[in-house]
């Protein structure tokens, strides 16, 4: 790819910044950021650190979006975060304004690009930003269900004491509190995990995945986590810029899958580089399909919140 913006130059955009130059997924990732002097002081930084790591992905920071024109891929990380007893809920205001103008710039300056969310609350976000840039749904795309696995696969690894590259598995559903381990799809090198570990343990671990963000909210109490949240919107950024065609739930706007239309979800998607190019239909059990729908449910009372 030839540029990637990230937008907001935070704890997340920096962290997706740096991994995406150090990974050399674009020839220039540009930081853009409405703080004078961040995005410029950590792009510089960043860039300087490239004789190091051997990369020559040229890393610069703006506040100025003309600098983003033509980009290939957004990652959105702009908005702000969680802090201690704030639900992702609560940050549906403030990002909803901030989300409507970052999309303006993008329709703007890059009305080809493609658009990864990252702001929360991560599934309305994308609709905003779809709404805004009338961008196809191929094109707008959430990432919440690439963390959310995260935690979960690092979780069993540490339980079962292997890799964690031998554990499969998909996280559906909101970026919520609602959200849909599918422990029926579960495997350690392809064996179904329940015959390994037993099911208290296995629950505790669902729950611990539900409860990941605000596990760490709790820890740094001045903010959430950035580090794994980067890793995935990079695994993501990834998949688009090498075209690799990965399966991995991403929020994708429904139109009828999974029996739900109308809204963003996560849902296994393959991921290439067109964007969105497949939403799979996997089959659930009837407590997977029934939890789904809860969350679609939890979404839609956010979105109605929202006026566009
Ligand atoms: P942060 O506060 O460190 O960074 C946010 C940045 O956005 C700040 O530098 C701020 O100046 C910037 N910003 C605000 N308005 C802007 C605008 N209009 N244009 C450009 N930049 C703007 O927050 P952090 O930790 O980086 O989190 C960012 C967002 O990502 C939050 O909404 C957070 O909840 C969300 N998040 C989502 C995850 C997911 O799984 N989807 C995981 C982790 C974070
Ligand atoms: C997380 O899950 C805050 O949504 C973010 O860590």
């Amino acid at each position: 790819m030839r540029k990637i913006t990230v937008v907001g130059a935070g704890n997340v955009g920096a962290s997706v910044a740096q991994r995406l130059a150090e990974k050399e997924l674009a020839h220039q990732v540009v930081l853009v950021d409405v703080v004078e002097g961040i995005p410029q002081g950590k792009g510089l930084d960043q860039w300087e650190s490239a004789p190091i790591e051997g990369f020559d992905t040229r890393v610069s920071g703006t506040n100025d979006y003309a600098d983003t024109a033509g980009s290939d891929l957004f990652v959105v990380t702009a908005g702000i975060a969680r802090k201690p007893g704030m639900s992702r809920d609560d940050l549906v205001r403030t990002n909803v304004e901030i989300v409507k103008a970052v999309s303006l710039q993008i329709k703007q300056h890059a009305p080809d690009a493609i658009v990864i969310m990252v702001s929360n609350p991560l599934d309305v976000m994308c609709w905003v930003a779809k709404q805004v840039t009338g961008f196809s749904r191929e094109r707008v795309v959430g990432m919440a269900g690439a963390l959310d696995t995260a935690r979960y696969r690092s979780f069993l690894a540490e339980a079962l004491d292997v890799s964690v590259e031998d554990i499969q598995a998909m996280v559906l559903g909101g970026h919520g509190d609602t959200m849909v381990p599918l422990v029926s799809y579960t495997t350690v090198s392809g064996i179904p995990v329940t015959q390994l570990i037993d099911r208290k343990k296995l629950e505790e671990i669902v729950e611990r995945t539900r409860n990941g963000g605000a596990e760490i909210v709790n820890y740094l109490k001045t903010g959430s986590a950035y580090y794994a949240p980067a890793a995935a919107a990079v695994q993501m950024a990834e998949a688009i810029a090498r075209d690799k065609r990965r399966v991995l739930p991403c929020s994708a706007w429904l139109e009828g899958e999974y029996g739900l239309k109308g809204l963003y979800l996560g849902v296994p998607c393959k991921l290439g580089g067109r964007g969105v190019e497949q939403i799979l239909a996997v089959e659930l059990t009837s407590k997977e399909q029934v939890a789904l729908h809860k969350s679609a449910e939890a979404v839609r009372q956010i979105m109605e919140t929202v006026k566009l």
